[in-house]
């Protein structure tokens, strides 16, 4: 089975981008990481990064005929976008929400999201092995499903 790995904007400068809160791992490491873990778990992954939120719509709607879930961290589009809540909420297949940081910990504007009411779960705060823990828990889903 395939998993779609979607991370929206600004992601693509993880390791330089405020290492002090989203840590020094580059994109490519968790990649490789969620890769390895993957392997392990039997599944393969579409692991993809965009700027632009539209892009996104359009993976998550390729992913109802691709693959057996969604594991997404769509950065500052979290707080912002209805166009990602209502793809998600049609996606058909368990979506998990991760973020490096514990958004709950920082700005006002971060504690509210729009893709949490769409989700299966939620990984928050445990930094770039937040993307295995979201790995290993969607594996459980869709072993049951
Ligand atoms: C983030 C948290 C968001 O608030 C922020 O806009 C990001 C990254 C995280 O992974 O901690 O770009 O999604």
């Amino acid at each position: 089975s395939t998993v779609f790995v979607l991370n929206g904007p600004n992601l693509n400068l993880l390791g330089l981008r405020e290492p002090e809160i989203y840590g020094s791992d580059t994109l490519n490491d968790i990649e490789d990481r969620v890769a390895a873990r993957a392997k392990q778990l039997g599944l393969s992954v579409d692991f993809r990064q965009t700027n632009v939120e539209g892009q996104l719509v359009d993976w998550i709607q390729e992913a109802r005929t691709k693959a057996k879930g969604i594991i997404i961290n769509p950065a500052a589009y979290t707080h912002t976008s209805v166009a990602l809540h209502d793809a998600l909420k049609a996606a058909d297949v368990p979506v998990i929400e991760v973020h490096l940081s514990n958004t709950y910990a920082r700005e006002e504007f971060r504690h509210h999201s729009y893709v949490s009411p769409v989700a299966h779960g939620i990984v928050v705060g445990f930094g770039a092995y937040g993307y295995e823990l979201a790995l290993d828990g969607l594996a459980r889903i869709i072993a049951k499903n």
